[in-house]
């Protein structure tokens, strides 16, 4: 079933057609109801920007309701799931593509050594992820390839299971990957070992789920790039909506947070503690004039009278109040966002869960808000 584009039911968890924004998880990502609300008042053609995609929910959201859009994000784990959120495939495309992959006798150039390695994966497991990952960073231009890429992402690590696997690693939450040291004192403490997974069968199980319906294609892409910075010759068209969440202050671990995905996609086989394109310092006039800086930039690419939807909220630890810092950053962009309502939208729980599981400490989490801002020029 196709929603409608005045049908105002959010595609739920067991309706097939939302299953692609599933397809990989990411560490606080936003619900698919919040952008779908908002952009049920969208008007056809209109465009939609969300200069922190992450996993691209805002852009399955348009997609959903026949709008263009545009993602962008820093983090190349980011742009790599919401790439996946554009494209139409079927599932036995995607299994023939890693078959054929996965069927090459070559063996991976480059597979990683030591503890943290051989007790995450099992050695056939991990032949057949570099099998894939060496070819997937070679060429990932065509939509088989970036839908296989988004779904391997997405069982690259997350809790054993009992009955059929649905995830490669030994356990290990879905939303971000443990760092080498306590996953590998955890796994030696619990007396955990890899489980000899067979790759294709988990994405061959995955692809039918996540893809057996889809809703029609719309325009659009997702951008690898620092919204402080983005420039014209990258984006050019004209916004009417921006729906978006930014990093919270002090929230600066997205990338080390997605360290093995970001390996996946050719990064280091270690954490990198780089920061480079990201915003979330500690200091908040720092942060207020870092937002500042993507609310000035967006502005120059949307149309008078285009809506700014922003959810934010606050690490519990720094006792901070999000509206203000948002309306701070607000009147410093100076850029014709004019504020017209913030109203509370509840408690971020996500991940909470799953990292309990490996002792992050998560104290109960500050409100979230909603601000909506109209830009008048
Ligand atoms: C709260 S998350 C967004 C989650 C998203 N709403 C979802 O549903 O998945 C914030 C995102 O901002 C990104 N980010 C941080 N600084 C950035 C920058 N300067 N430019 C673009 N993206 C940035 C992070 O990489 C992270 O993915």
């Amino acid at each position: 079933m196709i929603p409608h584009r005045r049908n105002s039911h959010v595609p739920g968890r067991y309706n097939p057609i939302g299953r692609l924004n599933s397809i990989c998880p990411y560490y606080t990502m936003f619900p698919l109801q919040f952008p779908f609300r908002q952009l049920l008042r969208a008007q056809p053609g209109d465009w939609v920007l969300d200069p922190f995609c992450g996993r691209g929910t805002t852009n399955f959201a348009a997609r959903l309701l026949n709008l263009p859009s545009v993602a962008i994000d820093s983090n190349p784990t980011a742009t790599a799931i919401a790439s996946a959120k554009f494209v139409s495939v079927r599932p036995e495309e995607v299994v023939r593509t890693c078959s054929s992959i996965l069927a090459r006798r070559k063996a991976p150039a480059d597979v990683p050594q030591g503890l943290f390695w051989r007790l995450s994966y099992h050695p056939r497991s991990l032949q057949e992820i570099c099998k894939l990952r060496e070819s997937l960073t070679r060429n990932c231009s065509s939509p088989e390839r970036i839908v296989l890429r988004a779904l391997l992402l997405g069982i690259l690590h997350g809790p054993l299971q009992k009955t059929s696997p649905s995830y490669l690693s030994n356990q290990m939450p879905r939303t971000y990957a443990t760092k080498p040291g306590p996953a590998v004192r955890f796994w030696l403490k619990k007396k955990l070992r890899p489980p000899c997974i067979d790759v294709l069968d988990v994405v061959k199980k995955r692809a039918y789920y996540v893809l057996s319906e889809l809703p029609p294609r719309t325009k659009g892409f997702a951008l690898r790039a620092d919204s402080r910075k983005v420039s014209n010759r990258q984006v050019s068209q004209r916004f009417r909506w921006v729906i978006t969440s930014p990093p919270y202050l002090g929230m600066r671990t997205y990338v080390p947070d997605q360290w093995l995905r970001n390996w996946f996609l050719g990064g280091p086989s270690d954490v990198e503690y780089v920061q480079d394109g990201q915003i979330g310092s500690e200091s908040e006039d720092a942060f207020v004039t870092d937002l500042a800086a993507v609310w000035k930039r967006i502005s120059t690419f949307c149309l008078a009278g285009a809506h700014l939807v922003v959810r934010f909220g606050a690490l519990p630890s720094l006792n901070q109040n999000p509206a203000e810092l948002l309306r701070r950053s607000i009147a410093h962009a100076n850029s014709g966002w004019v504020v017209r309502t913030i109203k509370a939208a509840g408690r971020a729980s996500q991940g909470k869960r799953q990292a309990c599981q490996f002792a992050r400490k998560t104290k109960r989490a500050v409100e979230e808000i909603d601000l909506h801002a109209v830009l008048e020029t």
